[in-house]
Protein backbone atom coordinates (compact mmCIF):
# COMPACT_ATOMS: atom_id res chain seq x y z
CA UNK A 1 0.00 0.00 0.00
CA UNK A 2 0.86 3.62 0.16
CA UNK A 3 3.64 5.01 -1.67
CA UNK A 4 7.23 6.21 -0.48
CA UNK A 5 7.86 8.09 2.59
CA UNK A 6 10.27 10.23 3.51
CA UNK A 7 11.88 11.17 6.78
CA UNK A 8 13.18 14.68 6.39
CA UNK A 9 12.89 17.25 9.07
CA UNK A 10 13.34 21.41 9.15
CA UNK A 11 16.56 21.98 10.87
CA UNK A 12 16.55 25.49 10.21
CA UNK A 13 16.22 28.10 12.81
CA UNK A 14 12.76 29.03 11.60
CA UNK A 15 11.77 25.40 11.75
CA UNK A 16 11.86 24.95 15.68
CA UNK A 17 9.26 26.00 18.30
CA UNK A 18 9.24 26.30 21.97
CA UNK A 19 5.90 25.35 23.05
CA UNK A 20 6.47 26.91 26.18
CA UNK A 21 9.48 28.52 28.10
CA UNK A 22 7.96 26.15 31.22
CA UNK A 23 8.35 23.07 29.23
CA UNK A 24 12.01 21.76 28.19
CA UNK A 25 11.29 20.79 24.79
CA UNK A 26 11.69 21.52 21.20
CA UNK A 27 8.86 20.62 18.67
CA UNK A 28 10.26 19.65 15.03
CA UNK A 29 9.38 20.20 11.64
CA UNK A 30 8.15 16.72 10.18
CA UNK A 31 7.44 15.94 6.19
CA UNK A 32 4.59 13.01 6.13
CA UNK A 33 5.38 9.86 4.32
CA UNK A 34 4.54 9.93 0.82
CA UNK A 35 3.76 14.29 0.67
CA UNK A 36 5.16 17.37 0.41
CA UNK A 37 3.40 18.02 3.42
CA UNK A 38 5.42 19.52 6.80
CA UNK A 39 3.83 19.73 10.01
CA UNK A 40 4.63 19.93 13.61
CA UNK A 41 5.14 16.70 15.43
CA UNK A 42 8.07 15.07 16.75
CA UNK A 43 9.84 16.98 19.81
CA UNK A 44 13.37 16.77 21.30
CA UNK A 45 14.26 17.25 24.76
CA UNK A 46 16.58 19.79 26.06
CA UNK A 47 17.48 21.58 29.37
CA UNK A 48 15.72 24.96 29.67
CA UNK A 49 18.63 26.85 29.93
CA UNK A 50 20.59 25.81 26.50
CA UNK A 51 19.64 27.64 23.63
CA UNK A 52 17.41 25.06 21.11
CA UNK A 53 18.78 25.86 17.91
CA UNK A 54 22.55 25.58 19.24
CA UNK A 55 21.40 22.40 20.46
CA UNK A 56 20.18 21.15 16.79
CA UNK A 57 23.50 22.28 15.93
CA UNK A 58 25.39 19.33 18.02
CA UNK A 59 25.30 16.21 16.35
CA UNK A 60 23.97 13.83 18.36
CA UNK A 61 20.78 15.92 18.58
CA UNK A 62 21.15 16.30 14.43
CA UNK A 63 21.13 12.88 14.03
CA UNK A 64 18.26 12.57 16.57
CA UNK A 65 15.91 14.91 14.40
CA UNK A 66 17.03 13.37 11.23
CA UNK A 67 15.69 10.17 13.05
CA UNK A 68 12.30 12.02 13.59
CA UNK A 69 9.94 9.91 10.94
CA UNK A 70 5.99 10.36 10.78
CA UNK A 71 5.06 6.74 12.36
CA UNK A 72 1.92 5.43 14.24
CA UNK A 73 2.53 2.62 17.07
CA UNK A 74 -0.04 0.24 16.89
CA UNK A 75 0.75 -1.61 20.24
CA UNK A 76 1.65 0.06 23.95
CA UNK A 77 0.83 -0.47 27.67
CA UNK A 78 1.34 2.73 28.68
CA UNK A 79 -1.86 3.62 30.29
CA UNK A 80 -1.08 3.88 33.59
CA UNK A 81 -2.17 1.72 37.01
CA UNK A 82 -4.05 -0.85 34.33
CA UNK A 83 -1.38 -3.99 33.27
CA UNK A 84 2.13 -4.67 33.58
CA UNK A 85 3.37 -1.48 31.55
CA UNK A 86 3.29 2.29 32.69
CA UNK A 87 3.43 2.11 37.07
CA UNK A 88 1.55 5.40 36.85
CA UNK A 89 0.27 8.84 35.14
CA UNK A 90 4.00 10.37 35.37
CA UNK A 91 6.13 7.19 33.92
CA UNK A 92 3.20 6.80 31.29
CA UNK A 93 4.06 10.50 30.20
CA UNK A 94 7.58 10.15 30.09
CA UNK A 95 6.87 7.22 27.72
CA UNK A 96 4.45 9.22 25.34
CA UNK A 97 7.00 12.05 25.34
CA UNK A 98 9.40 9.36 24.34
CA UNK A 99 7.19 8.37 21.45
CA UNK A 100 6.88 11.85 20.11
CA UNK A 101 10.24 12.36 20.26
CA UNK A 102 10.84 9.30 18.16
CA UNK A 103 8.80 10.65 15.70
CA UNK A 104 5.36 9.03 16.74
CA UNK A 105 2.43 10.81 15.31
CA UNK A 106 -0.40 8.24 16.84
CA UNK A 107 -0.01 6.02 20.06
CA UNK A 108 -2.59 3.18 20.27
CA UNK A 109 -2.77 2.20 23.31
CA UNK A 110 -3.72 -1.65 24.29
CA UNK A 111 -3.13 -3.01 27.56
CA UNK A 112 -3.60 -6.42 28.20
CA UNK A 113 -7.37 -8.26 28.44
CA UNK A 114 -6.25 -11.39 30.02
CA UNK A 115 -8.71 -13.26 32.00
CA UNK A 116 -7.87 -14.01 35.08
CA UNK A 117 -5.34 -11.50 35.75
CA UNK A 118 -5.98 -8.49 33.62
CA UNK A 119 -9.99 -8.25 34.01
CA UNK A 120 -10.13 -5.25 31.73
CA UNK A 121 -12.86 -4.70 29.43
CA UNK A 122 -13.81 -1.85 27.19
CA UNK A 123 -16.01 -0.27 29.64
CA UNK A 124 -13.60 0.04 32.40
CA UNK A 125 -10.71 0.81 30.06
CA UNK A 126 -12.88 3.56 28.39
CA UNK A 127 -13.16 5.62 31.39
CA UNK A 128 -9.02 5.53 32.50
CA UNK A 129 -8.38 6.38 28.32
CA UNK A 130 -10.41 9.14 28.41
CA UNK A 131 -8.71 10.49 32.02
CA UNK A 132 -5.12 10.19 30.59
CA UNK A 133 -6.07 11.43 27.52
CA UNK A 134 -7.48 14.54 29.56
CA UNK A 135 -3.92 14.71 31.11
CA UNK A 136 -1.88 14.12 27.79
CA UNK A 137 -4.04 17.53 26.15
CA UNK A 138 -3.31 19.13 29.42
CA UNK A 139 0.58 18.45 29.18
CA UNK A 140 0.36 19.30 25.31
CA UNK A 141 1.92 16.42 24.41
CA UNK A 142 1.73 16.14 20.67
CA UNK A 143 0.87 12.87 20.19
CA UNK A 144 -3.12 12.02 19.35
CA UNK A 145 -4.34 8.45 21.19
CA UNK A 146 -6.34 5.53 20.33
CA UNK A 147 -8.01 2.78 22.58
CA UNK A 148 -7.41 -0.55 21.40
CA UNK A 149 -6.20 -4.01 23.83
CA UNK A 150 -4.21 -6.59 23.84
CA UNK A 151 -6.50 -10.01 24.37
CA UNK A 152 -4.66 -13.23 25.54
CA UNK A 153 -5.83 -16.15 23.66
CA UNK A 154 -8.51 -18.32 25.23
CA UNK A 155 -12.16 -19.55 25.66
CA UNK A 156 -13.64 -16.88 27.48
CA UNK A 157 -12.92 -14.56 23.89
CA UNK A 158 -15.90 -16.25 22.39
CA UNK A 159 -18.12 -14.51 25.33
CA UNK A 160 -16.49 -11.43 25.65
CA UNK A 161 -17.02 -10.72 21.75
CA UNK A 162 -20.73 -11.39 22.30
CA UNK A 163 -20.46 -9.37 25.54
CA UNK A 164 -19.28 -6.68 23.57
CA UNK A 165 -16.47 -6.40 25.69
CA UNK A 166 -13.29 -6.22 23.94
CA UNK A 167 -11.65 -3.19 21.85
CA UNK A 168 -11.07 -3.00 18.35
CA UNK A 169 -7.60 -2.06 17.02
CA UNK A 170 -9.38 -1.15 14.18
CA UNK A 171 -10.83 -2.21 10.36
CA UNK A 172 -9.05 -4.02 7.95
CA UNK A 173 -10.98 -4.01 4.90
CA UNK A 174 -14.68 -3.48 6.35
CA UNK A 175 -13.76 -5.97 8.95
CA UNK A 176 -13.01 -5.71 12.72
CA UNK A 177 -9.25 -6.47 13.72
CA UNK A 178 -8.68 -7.59 17.10
CA UNK A 179 -4.89 -7.77 18.49
CA UNK A 180 -4.51 -11.63 19.73
CA UNK A 181 -1.96 -12.72 21.86
CA UNK A 182 -0.52 -16.49 22.66
CA UNK A 183 1.19 -17.35 25.58
CA UNK A 184 5.14 -16.86 25.10
CA UNK A 185 6.33 -20.36 25.42
CA UNK A 186 3.14 -22.22 22.83
CA UNK A 187 0.44 -21.98 20.41
CA UNK A 188 -2.75 -23.69 23.12
CA UNK A 189 -4.96 -26.46 21.31
CA UNK A 190 -7.63 -25.31 19.88
CA UNK A 191 -6.19 -21.61 18.87
CA UNK A 192 -7.18 -22.42 15.10
CA UNK A 193 -10.97 -23.01 15.93
CA UNK A 194 -11.17 -19.77 17.97
CA UNK A 195 -9.57 -18.29 14.87
CA UNK A 196 -11.98 -19.50 12.72
CA UNK A 197 -14.64 -18.74 14.54
CA UNK A 198 -13.69 -15.13 14.44
CA UNK A 199 -13.47 -15.01 11.05
CA UNK A 200 -16.71 -16.08 10.86
CA UNK A 201 -18.23 -13.39 13.25
CA UNK A 202 -16.24 -10.69 10.23
CA UNK A 203 -13.04 -10.42 12.87
CA UNK A 204 -9.43 -10.73 11.85
CA UNK A 205 -6.86 -11.79 14.15
CA UNK A 206 -3.38 -10.12 14.25
CA UNK A 207 -1.35 -12.18 16.27
CA UNK A 208 1.13 -10.40 18.08
CA UNK A 209 4.69 -10.68 17.97
CA UNK A 210 4.63 -14.11 16.70
CA UNK A 211 8.43 -14.36 16.80
CA UNK A 212 9.07 -14.26 20.18
CA UNK A 213 6.80 -17.55 20.29
CA UNK A 214 8.89 -20.49 21.54
CA UNK A 215 6.47 -22.44 20.12
CA UNK A 216 6.74 -20.85 17.30
CA UNK A 217 10.47 -20.25 17.45
CA UNK A 218 10.86 -23.94 17.67
CA UNK A 219 8.62 -25.15 14.71
CA UNK A 220 8.11 -22.02 12.10
CA UNK A 221 5.00 -24.41 10.18
CA UNK A 222 2.64 -23.78 13.18
CA UNK A 223 2.01 -20.47 12.20
CA UNK A 224 1.30 -21.55 8.59
CA UNK A 225 -2.73 -22.49 9.15
CA UNK A 226 -3.16 -18.91 10.84
CA UNK A 227 -1.82 -17.27 7.70
CA UNK A 228 -3.61 -19.27 5.67
CA UNK A 229 -7.24 -18.71 7.96
CA UNK A 230 -6.31 -14.88 7.00
CA UNK A 231 -4.31 -13.84 10.28
CA UNK A 232 -2.64 -10.70 10.08
CA UNK A 233 0.81 -10.42 11.97
CA UNK A 234 2.27 -7.56 13.84
CA UNK A 235 6.21 -7.98 14.89
CA UNK A 236 7.74 -6.25 17.88
CA UNK A 237 10.53 -3.63 17.00
CA UNK A 238 13.16 -4.62 19.52
CA UNK A 239 12.92 -8.13 17.65
CA UNK A 240 14.45 -6.78 14.73
CA UNK A 241 17.05 -4.27 17.05
CA UNK A 242 17.67 -8.19 18.93
CA UNK A 243 16.53 -6.86 22.10
CA UNK A 244 14.89 -10.49 22.74
CA UNK A 245 17.37 -12.64 21.20
CA UNK A 246 19.08 -13.91 18.04
CA UNK A 247 16.30 -16.29 17.50
CA UNK A 248 13.48 -13.91 17.68
CA UNK A 249 15.32 -11.46 15.07
CA UNK A 250 16.27 -14.12 12.47
CA UNK A 251 12.34 -15.02 12.52
CA UNK A 252 11.11 -11.59 12.64
CA UNK A 253 13.31 -10.77 9.76
CA UNK A 254 12.50 -14.23 8.04
CA UNK A 255 8.85 -13.16 8.82
CA UNK A 256 9.53 -9.39 6.92
CA UNK A 257 11.39 -10.66 3.93
CA UNK A 258 8.62 -13.34 2.98
CA UNK A 259 6.15 -10.06 3.20
CA UNK A 260 3.89 -11.65 6.18
CA UNK A 261 3.94 -9.06 8.34
CA UNK A 262 1.25 -6.02 8.31
CA UNK A 263 2.56 -3.88 11.35
CA UNK A 264 5.72 -3.26 13.33
CA UNK A 265 4.86 -1.61 16.65
CA UNK A 266 6.74 -1.14 20.04
CA UNK A 267 4.70 -3.14 22.75
CA UNK A 268 6.79 -0.55 25.06
CA UNK A 269 6.17 -1.22 28.41
CA UNK A 270 8.23 1.23 30.48
CA UNK A 271 10.78 3.44 30.22
CA UNK A 272 13.84 1.34 31.31
CA UNK A 273 13.97 -1.96 29.85
CA UNK A 274 11.22 -1.76 26.90
CA UNK A 275 11.00 1.74 26.05
CA UNK A 276 8.87 3.39 23.62
CA UNK A 277 11.43 3.48 20.28
CA UNK A 278 10.06 2.73 17.02
CA UNK A 279 12.30 4.55 14.86
CA UNK A 280 14.88 1.75 15.35
CA UNK A 281 12.97 -0.69 14.73
CA UNK A 282 11.50 1.03 11.54
CA UNK A 283 15.36 1.36 10.29
CA UNK A 284 16.34 -2.08 11.18
CA UNK A 285 13.17 -2.89 8.89
CA UNK A 286 14.46 -0.67 5.65
CA UNK A 287 17.58 -2.09 5.78
CA UNK A 288 15.88 -5.88 5.18
CA UNK A 289 12.46 -4.80 2.90
CA UNK A 290 13.86 -1.49 1.97
CA UNK A 291 11.75 2.05 3.05
CA UNK A 292 8.94 1.37 0.75
CA UNK A 293 7.53 -1.29 3.02
CA UNK A 294 9.22 -0.36 6.09
CA UNK A 295 6.72 2.71 5.57
CA UNK A 296 4.03 0.43 5.14
CA UNK A 297 4.36 -0.91 8.51
CA UNK A 298 4.52 2.16 10.39
CA UNK A 299 2.37 4.60 8.69
CA UNK A 300 0.24 3.33 5.52
CA UNK A 301 -1.18 0.22 6.95
CA UNK A 302 -1.32 1.57 10.38
CA UNK A 303 -2.99 4.65 8.47
CA UNK A 304 -6.00 2.08 7.04
CA UNK A 305 -6.32 0.54 10.45
CA UNK A 306 -7.29 3.19 12.24
CA UNK A 307 -9.41 4.82 8.99
CA UNK A 308 -7.10 7.54 8.68
CA UNK A 309 -5.81 6.99 5.15
CA UNK A 310 -8.11 9.40 3.48
CA UNK A 311 -5.47 12.08 5.10
CA UNK A 312 -2.43 10.69 2.85
FE1 LIG B 1 1.87 -6.23 24.50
Amino acid sequence: MGVAGASAVGITQSSYRVPSTAYPAILLRTREPGTSRFTWGAWLSFRGNQDPYAMLCLPRFRRAACQAMAMIDMHSHILPGIDDGAADAEEALQMLRLAAANGVRVQVLTPHIHSGRYDNTLASLRTAFEAFRCLVREQRIPIELRLAAEVRIGAEVLQSVGAGRLPWLGEWYGRRVLLLEFPHSLVPIGSENLVAWLMQQQIVPMIAHPERNRGLQADRSKLEPFLAAGCLLQITSDSLTGGFGPVAREFAIDLLRTDKVTVLATDCHNLAFRPPALSQGYRCAIQWVGQRAADDLVWHNPLHLLGLAEVD
